[in-house]
Order: structure tokens, then C-alpha cells, then sequence
């Protein structure tokens, strides 16, 4: 069999990205993160979509030069068609679709949420891929999904949050401590040096797999709000121990409907991603799990648990090698359920 090269472009939410893959090894893999959001608090569709407008065709050139091929040597483009920010997913996806037709090759179109699960099976020396099927948990900014993965597409959403993601979780009540946004890495490094048990904040009573957390970062702004109001440098004194609290909840939040899950399901290969993998506590207890509950579990290499293309081009590459090509009036769609 040929050598099939593909180009995949990412840009369903702040980051703009481009990846080369040989077949199912990444050969580049390059991300811009949009510093304009940062100072207000958040992610600003407006200017995710007119940054990914700046960004995507140096992204894209450099993907390729890093690579070191050349263009004619692609054999498909694939692209994010969602979900994500509208705005943000209709630069990507018309730039692929135009330089699909320009080189006359095919288009592929990829679920996100797909991608963060398939970036498993991206190509490394040493890795350890699960196997078929196999539960992920896909935890970032936008979502909190466990998914029993049966096949590389047949995928089955077995519990999701019904309100916040947990990345929200973090990054909101990180703002309540006055964390620059986005504070889930500023947690994770301060929780490292604090008491976990210092404080208890409610765990939210959710049916089946499902999660909630709402209402966490609604208690922790009436017990900081009172305990400023006793002491205004209460933040201050206490940021480490807080921090640890909060993760520590967060983390038993997630480990609870874990545990549930495979219970329910009697699979114990457990593989997460999405950009809150990232995070120490996760990684600990996850390791913990499989020395007490004979569990095994996956955690992508840093770069590919953050959005990334590298985890849209595995997908692509995948759709490829079985004939699933996208036609060229596609839409890019926000809402896109796996
Ligand atoms: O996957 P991602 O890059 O973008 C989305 O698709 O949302 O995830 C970003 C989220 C943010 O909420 C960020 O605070 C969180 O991942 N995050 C972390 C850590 N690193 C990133 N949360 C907790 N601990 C971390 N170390
Ligand atoms: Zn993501």
C-alpha cells in the first residue's frame, strides 16, 4: 500500500492548527493559541474567527514546511466540522474545502470530540494503544463525555455533563480566586502545594453518568464571598489549600462516574483526553486505579490532550483508508453529536 499523507486543520474553538501525517505518524504539528482572549476572561467568538482568518494560512505553510514534503504530494485534507464556535469552524472548514478543490484531492470531514478519542492512535515509538472497545472520557473547556468506543467511529455517548464543562469548572472558579483565564493550569500548579482536605465543597447529586458543575463554582463564590467578607486577605493566605479543595473535588467528581461507568459497562481500558488530561490530579488517581481496581489507562502525550490537528489528521486518516470522503457543499455544523 502507498504512503498516504494527509493535511489536517483544526480551528473549532481558540487555537488554529495544522498537522502532516504519514499515514498514522505525525510528521508536524502546529498550533497558534490566540493570546487576545486572555484578557477578557474567556474565549470571544469574534475574535477567535477573525484571529483563525489571520492565522490559518501561515499555520497551514508551515505544517507543510516542517513536514518537509511538498503539497503535491497530499492525498487528503481533512478538517474539524464541529462542534465548536460557528464562526471559528467556518474558516477552517472553507479553507480546507478550497484547497481541496485547488489540488484536486478529497475532503474529509471530522468530529472534534472524535478526534480527541482517536488521538490515541496516533503513532509513537513505545505507545500503548487500547484496544476495541475501550471507555473515554473527553474532559476540556467545551465538554465532559464518557464514551464507549466500540470502533474507530462507532462511538456511543454513555454520560455528558448537563450544564457546565469540567474546563469551565476550573476556569470560572479559578476567576473567582482571581486567576488569569484560563485558570485550570494555575490550579493544578497551586493544588500541588496545598491540603485537598482543607475544605469540602458539595459533589452534585446527577443521574446515571452523567455530570454537573454549576452548581460547584456557585458554592465556592458564597464561601469566598463570606470568607472575604470576615477576612479580605483570605485568597491570599489560603490560594494553595483552595486550590487543592477544589481540584480534589473536581477530580472525585470525575473518578465517581468513572468508576460507575465501568461498573456498568465491564471495560476497565479507560482513556482520557481533552485539554483538562492535562492536569496532575487526573493523572494521579487514574494511576492509582489501575493498582487498586486492575483498571488500564491512557493518557495522550501533552501536546495531543489540547486541541490539536495531529488528532483531526489520525481521524482523517482512519475515514481514509475506509473510502469516507466528505462532498464539497459541507457545511461546518456547531453542534455535532459523535
Ligand atoms: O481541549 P482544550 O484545549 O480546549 C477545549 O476544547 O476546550 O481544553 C482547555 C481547557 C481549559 O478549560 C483549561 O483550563 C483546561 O483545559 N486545562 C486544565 C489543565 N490544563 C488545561 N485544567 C486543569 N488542569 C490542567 N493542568
Ligand atoms: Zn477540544
Amino acid at each position: 500500500i502507498p504512503d498516504v499523507y494527509i493535511l489536517a486543520i483544526e480551528s473549532s474553538c481558540d487555537d488554529t492548527s495544522a498537522s502532516i501525517l504519514k499515514n498514522d505518524s505525525v510528521l508536524s504539528n502546529v498550533v497558534a493559541s490566540q493570546k487576545i482572549h486572555e484578557e477578557y476572561g474567556g474565549v470571544v467568538p469574534e475574535l477567535a474567527s477573525r484571529a483563525h482568518q489571520q492565522n490559518i494560512v501561515p499555520v497551514v505553510h508551515q505544517a507543510i514546511a516542517k513536514a518537509n514534503i511538498d503539497k503535491n504530494q497530499l492525498n487528503a485534507i481533512a478538517f474539524t466540522r464541529g462542534p465548536g464556535l460557528l464562526g471559528s469552524l467556518l474558516v477552517g472548514t472553507s479553507f480546507a474545502k478550497s484547497m481541496a478543490i485547488g489540488l484536486n484531492i478529497p475532503l474529509i470531514e471530522v468530529n472534534h470530540m472524535q478526534g480527541h478519542i482517536l488521538a490515541h492512535f496516533i503513532h509513537e515509538d513505545n505507545f500503548n494503544k487500547p484496544e476495541f472497545p475501550f471507555l473515554a472520557m473527553t474532559i476540556s473547556g467545551g465538554h465532559t463525555q464518557i464514551v464507549r468506543v466500540n470502533n474507530y467511529f462507532e462511538m456511543e455517548i454513555i454520560g455528558e455533563t448537563i450544564d457546565d464543562a469540567v474546563g469551565e469548572a476550573f476556569d470560572k472558579t479559578a476567576k473567582i480566586l482571581g486567576l488569569p483565564y484560563p485558570g485550570g493550569p494555575l490550579v493544578d500548579k497551586y493544588a500541588k502545594q496545598g491540603n485537598p482536605k482543607a475544605y469540602k465543597f458539595p459533589k452534585p447529586k446527577v443521574e446515571g453518568l452523567n455530570f454537573s458543575f454549576s452548581g460547584l463554582k456557585t458554592s465556592v463564590l458564597y464561601f469566598i464571598q463570606k470568607q472575604v467578607k470576615e477576612d479580605p486577605d483570605f485568597i491570599n493566605k489560603n490560594l494553595y489549600d483552595i486550590c487543592a479543595s477544589l481540584q480534589y473535588t473536581i477530580i472525585e467528581i470525575l473518578m465517581d462516574k468513572l468508576k460507575k461507568a465501568v461498573k456498568q459497562t465491564d471495560i476497565k481500558q479507560i482513556a482520557i483526553g481533552g485539554g483538562v488530561s492535562a492536569n496532575s490530579g487526573i493523572r494521579n488517581s487514574l494511576k492509582e486505579a489501575e493498582k487498586k481496581y486492575g483498571w488500564k489507562t491512557f493518557v495522550p502525550k501533552f501536546e495531543y490532550t489540547t486541541d490539536n490537528a495531529a488528532m483531526i489528521g489520525i481521524a482523517g486518516y482512519y475515514k481514509y483508508l475506509a473510502n469516507d470522503f466528505a462532498r464539497q457543499d459541507i457545511t461546518a455544523t456547531a453542534r455535532y453529536s459523535i
